[in-house]
């Protein structure tokens, strides 16, 4: 079928500069890079920009942490950043930094556009001030008393609190402490610019029911107008890592204002050095190139939005749809880095062949929103069965005899198929079915639709019994008919493959010495043809390389520190304290505390922070244990807590009590699960 050529321009969310690359990240670059190098082999032209997150608070932060640069850090991540996608086989045409000349000015652009068109109002606000860090708080950098009077749970976040559930403003809060310095925040004044973006209600509500939107997006959005819509802070005060406003000295953008900006940036840079290649044909107001976003659902308000809304008011064209996709869990569960499920690509990628995921990805992948699940047992079980089982299988069923027999060479006939169905006409009506699956991005769809036709070939080869056949006299022709049309049906499903196995596919054209397949080359037979011998093309998923991931995820965790190696090697114990009496013991009140909340703490290496109940109240407490546990398989155990203790000031706020671990400092494991049977507030003796 002759389709015109479209122009189409695809982005992935751009991966903040502070952490590296997940599995659960990987599920978005996957569906994108899977989507784009479909729509190539259909001849579009179709290209693929993405760029790293490099602005904000917790990048500012955490250079200061490291003791380096933002630039520094931003580059240091970037390189691996890169890496991680090139090995995962993410092929973007573009791949820039927010932190760049052209996102400097395309900013820059949009913002003056923005503020000549009458979008942006000053205000003053009051904010929490650290005055011993110099710098405005976040909400997510304050924590402090919650101000519910029914609830007042301590050590709650600057804007609700996750005991009670109430919303309020970080000024509310009882006792309020600075996350970064532990000083008290004090209020001060200063002047906002903020984007109204109210004043394109109308306009966003027709345009999302003009299908740019997946239903239960849209669903979410008209819950979002019937709240209101609200002005958008979108400056912060220095210091700050990011670019200045224009006409505001000392006044910074809010890295969500030019983060998606960052799309059009890194698309410039491209088209800067890409003959034919032009910034303003996909731009413009009126524009016939398509450009599409592919998002997690978390950050849809953004995309859906600010974002469209931005453009317009900037006179861009608005996107001409937003794909969002679930969250990834593993084995059923959020990944979590004790259970060794927090698995980071790198990790991934020391182990296992970056395909495997992405067939699982893709056979997992629908155009919704729901999550999806890697279930390490069913991984290893499909891209066993379906890869190497189903799909190479045909291919090294037919290859030999083509090279030991007929020197190589094709046949110069398919097999007629006598009264049977032609496999290879029907598998050539299956693309078009396979064809618009991957178009509507429904790649699990598409993914059966292939195992099917894998199934089918291999009942074909079944019933031919070429085994049987080479040992017979005069059966040759017969032979070598048969083995030809195995491998021109094997070639077909690379094809329908390619997009989610380009290096199968890359290794399967080498082995068939053909050119890279297009998506309707294979409607074509290739006979008379020679071919290359055949090399396995992919091997069995082992559980052990399993087991090493998850094993080395966990270590990533329990870095063993050159103190603790010592420790271990001399193995000698540490001296046993002065003698003391039981008066001395009693005085110590030891309670069975329920770990109602433990968290990170922002810039602390080895602290948690828990929130403590005994019984009838609850205590703040950080503990060196966060190198052996995570927060979340913390929160509804029990512990034990020196509830007597004297309050201790520390960097990151009071310390109200000690729990009781054992280690050598940093990593400190808990010597006490009492059983359930123990309540909260009992006393320990
Ligand atoms: N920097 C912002 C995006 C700015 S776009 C103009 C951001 N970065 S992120 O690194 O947190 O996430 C990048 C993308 O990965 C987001 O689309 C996010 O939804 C996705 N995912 C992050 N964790 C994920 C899972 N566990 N599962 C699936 N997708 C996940 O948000
Ligand atoms: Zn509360």
């Amino acid at each position: 079928m002759a389709t015109s050529k479209r122009q189409i321009l695809v982005t992935s969310a751009l991966p903040y500069a502070n952490g590296s690359i997940h599995l659960g990240h990987l599920v978005e670059y996957i569906q994108t890079d899977i989507w784009v190098r479909f729509q190539k082999m259909q001849g579009h032209t179709c290209t693929y920009v993405c760029a790293d997150d490099a602005h904000g608070t917790p990048i500012m932060l955490r250079a200061q942490n490291e003791g380096i640069t933002p630039e520094a850090l931003i580059n240091k991540v970037g390189t691996e950043h890169r890496a991680d996608f090139a090995d995962f086989l993410i092929k973007f045409d573009h791949f820039h930094s927010t932190h760049s000349d052209e996102n400097r000015e395309l900013a820059s652009v949009i913002y003056t556009r923005l503020r000549d068109g009458g979008y942006i109002k000053t205000r003053t606000i009051r904010q929490a001030y650290d005055p011993e860090k110099e710098m405005f708080l976040p909400d997510r950098f304050i924590k402090g008393t919650c101000p519910n009077p029914k609830c007042g749970a301590e050590d709650q976040y600057g804007d609700n609190c996750e005991v009670c559930g109430a919303t309020y403003s970080p000024t509310d809060l009882i006792n309020p402490v600075s996350a970064i310095s532990g000083a008290t925040p004090v209020e001060k004044e200063s002047e906002h610019y903020f984007f109204d973006l109210a004043a394109f209600e109308t306009m966003l509500r027709d345009w999302i029911n003009e299908e740019h939107m997946q239903p239960a997006i849209r669903k979410k959005l008209n819950e979002w107008f019937e709240a209101g819509l609200q002005d958008w802070d979108i400056s912060r005060d220095a210091p700050y890592f990011g670019f200045e406003i224009p006409d505001a000295p000392n006044k910074y953008f809010y890295v969500w204002l030019d983060a998606p900006i960052g799309y059009m940036a890194s698309f410039k840079h491209l088209c800067d050095k890409t003959p034919g290649l032009d910034f303003d044909t996909y731009w413009k107001n009126d524009s016939d190139a398509e450009v599409y976003h592919f998002i997690g659902k978390d950050i849809a308000y953004f995309h859906t939005l600010f974002w469209p809304a931005m453009l317009t008011g900037a006179g861009f064209r608005k996107p001409s749809a937003v794909f969002c996709h679930g969250f990834l869990t593993v084995n059923g569960m959020k990944m979590s880095k004790s259970r060794g499920t927090f698995i980071q690509a790198r990790t991934y990628l020391d182990h296992l062949n970056p395909e495997y995921l992405r067939y699982y990805f893709a056979a997992k992948l629908g155009n919704g929103i729901d999550d999806l699940d890697l279930n390490m047992d069913d991984f290893m079980a499909r891209v066993n069965a379906d890869l190497v089982g189903k799909v190479v299988n045909i291919a090294s069923r037919c290859a030999g005899f083509i090279s030991k027999r007929f020197d190589g060479m094709l046949a110069d006939t398919l097999d007629s198929f006598s009264g049977e169905e032609d496999l290879f006409i029907s598998n050539n009506t299956d693309s078009h079915f396979v064809r618009d699956q991957y178009e509507q991005r429904e790649f699990g769809m598409a993914m059966r639709a292939i195992t099917a036709m894998a199934d089918r070939i291999n009942q074909y080869i079944d019933t031919k019994q070429p085994w049987v056949i080479a040992k017979e006299e005069g059966r040759d022709r017969e032979l070598h008919v048969i083995c030809t049309t195995g491998l021109n049906l094997f070639r077909q499903l690379i094809c329908y493959l390619k997009p989610v196995l380009p290096k199968m596919a890359a290794d399967s054209e080498a082995f068939l010495n053909i050119a890279p397949l297009q998506w309707d080359a294979v409607s074509r037979p290739l006979l008379n043809h020679k071919i290359n011998p055949f090399k396995p093309l992919m091997t069995r998923v082992e559980q052990d390389k399993i087991d090493a991931i998850i094993a080395a995820s966990q270590q990533n965790l329990t870095p063993v520190s050159k103190h603790t190696k010592q420790q271990k090697k001399g193995s000698a114990m540490e001296p046993i304290a002065d003698q003391i009496e039981y008066e001395d013991f009693a005085k110590l009140d030891l309670r069975i505390a329920k770990i109602v909340k433990a968290e990170h703490v922002e810039g602390a290496d080895k602290l948690l922070q828990l929130t403590l109940d005994i019984g009838g109240e609850t205590r703040n407490v950080f503990a060196g244990i966060k190198s052996a546990y995570a927060p979340e398989d913390l929160e509804g155990k029990l512990t034990v807590m020196v509830a007597n203790l004297a309050p201790r000031k520390m960097r990151f706020g009071v310390s109200e009590g000690m729990v009781l671990a054992a280690g050598p400092g940093g990593k400190e494991l808990f010597v006490l699960h009492p059983d359930a049977g123990a309540q909260p507030g009992m006393r320990v003796k």
